[in-house]
């Protein structure tokens, strides 16, 4: 199995692929200083997997030492699968995919772990489109149980039964998804934080916006979710959403801030296991609270649930999935919504 990248995503794959698969994994990244730190992650993961007693050491060594790292491209001539989590740019993964179809065998399968970009237009420029398919993971990967698989206008029949058996001999759950912006979990949850931001904006205070979810029993607030997915992927995939799907999909001159100047907008959690609460001090990103626009936390929770019905009214015309309740087994083993709830619809 190949890995393009060696970024955070990337070494969870390597650790992922290689565990499960118990195949050789090799992870490849412009320079040595990120191929090391993706390596490093890797190697931090299983030492925390071992002393904790979740795995014992001699798997541990067996996944050390199956998992390689290398600058050179070329050193993924044998893979069967090869999985890209390189940057969200359109033009670099069609790069990437390009460059590898000169490398790799005719049948080796290409994925990727895109956030939310087009697959088919990632594959447009192909020999080999029908090659390509979405395998799109959450975070954290090992303990998020659902992956989106996405057949793209041109996906073969074959690349789309590979990808759903990798994702079950990764001991995941696969949902099919069609090939429309931000799938059906990254949609969603985006949605709800660019609601809560719009609200924020309006005047309600952060503190407010941040637990008027509460009573939804998820099992973190807006703001620790948007620290979580780290507030860079978070904006552009509520920004490329915005720009496919148009202004339901809050623009925020205050998450764009957040992002270009690197605020952190949770405090520490008070203790392991709890969910960690917004910064109040991000208030002065958004502006002063108050005036007629800001609501209570009723208020706020009805806002972000009205949206969401809207969205999921959209994305069934759409035929995002097959049938309203794979929304609701998305949103269940992909951002943990609470099982006792039956989902979101
Ligand atoms: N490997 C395997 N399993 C592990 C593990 C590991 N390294 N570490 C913990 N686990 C297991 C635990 O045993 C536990 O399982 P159990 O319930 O059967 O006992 C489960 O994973 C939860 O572990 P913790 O108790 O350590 O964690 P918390 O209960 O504190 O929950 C959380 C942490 C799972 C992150 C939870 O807060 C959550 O579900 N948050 C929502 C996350 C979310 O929405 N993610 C999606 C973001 S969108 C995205 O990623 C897409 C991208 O494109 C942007």
């Amino acid at each position: 199995v190949g890995i393009v990248g060696a970024g955070l995503m990337a070494a969870q794959l390597a650790l992922l692929f290689a565990q499960r698969l118990s195949v050789p994994v090799i992870m490849r990244d412009l320079d040595d200083e990120r191929v090391t730190q993706g390596l490093a992650h890797v190697h931090g993961a299983l030492d925390k997997l071992v002393s904790s007693g979740r795995m014992p050491a001699t798997t541990a060594d067996r996944i050390r030492a199956d998992v390689h790292g290398t600058t050179d491209l070329d050193d993924m001539a044998g893979c069967d699968f090869v999985i890209e989590a390189v940057t969200e740019i359109l033009d670099l993964k069609k790069r990437v995919f390009a460059e590898l179809e000169t490398i790799v065998s005719p049948t080796t399968v290409l994925a990727t772990n895109t956030s939310a970009l087009s697959v088919t237009r990632m594959a447009a420029d192909l020999k080999h489109p029908e090659r390509v398919v979405g395998l799109h993971f959450f975070n954290p990967v090992a303990q998020m149980p659902l992956v989106e698989v996405i057949h793209a206008e041109r996906t073969s029949i074959e690349a789309t039964a590979t990808a759903f058996a990798v994702a079950k001999k990764l001991r995941k759950t696969a949902v099919g998804v069609a090939d429309r912006p931000g799938f059906v979990v990254n949609r969603l949850l985006v949605l709800l934080l660019g609601e809560i931001v719009r609200a924020v904006e309006s005047g309600t205070p952060v503190d407010v916006a941040d637990r008027a979810l509460r009573p939804l029993g998820l099992p973190m607030g807006p703001f620790a979710l948007f620290d979580l997915v780290g507030p860079a992927v978070g904006l552009h995939v509520l920004t490329s959403l915005r720009e496919e799907l148009g202004d339901r999909f809050a623009r925020s001159e205050g998450l764009e801030r957040i992002v270009a100047e690197g605020i952190k907008v949770v405090q520490p959690p008070v203790a392991k296991g709890v969910p960690a609460d917004v910064d109040p001090a991000i208030q002065e990103v958004f502006g002063p609270a108050g005036g007629p626009g800001a609501l209570d936390e009723a208020g706020v929770l009805d806002q972000v649930l009205t949206a969401l019905t809207v969205e999921i009214g959209h994305m069934l015309d759409e035929e995002v999935v097959a049938s309203v309740s794979q929304i609701d087994l998305c949103m269940i083993l992909g951002a943990g919504w609470p099982f006792a709830s039956g989902g979101i619809a």
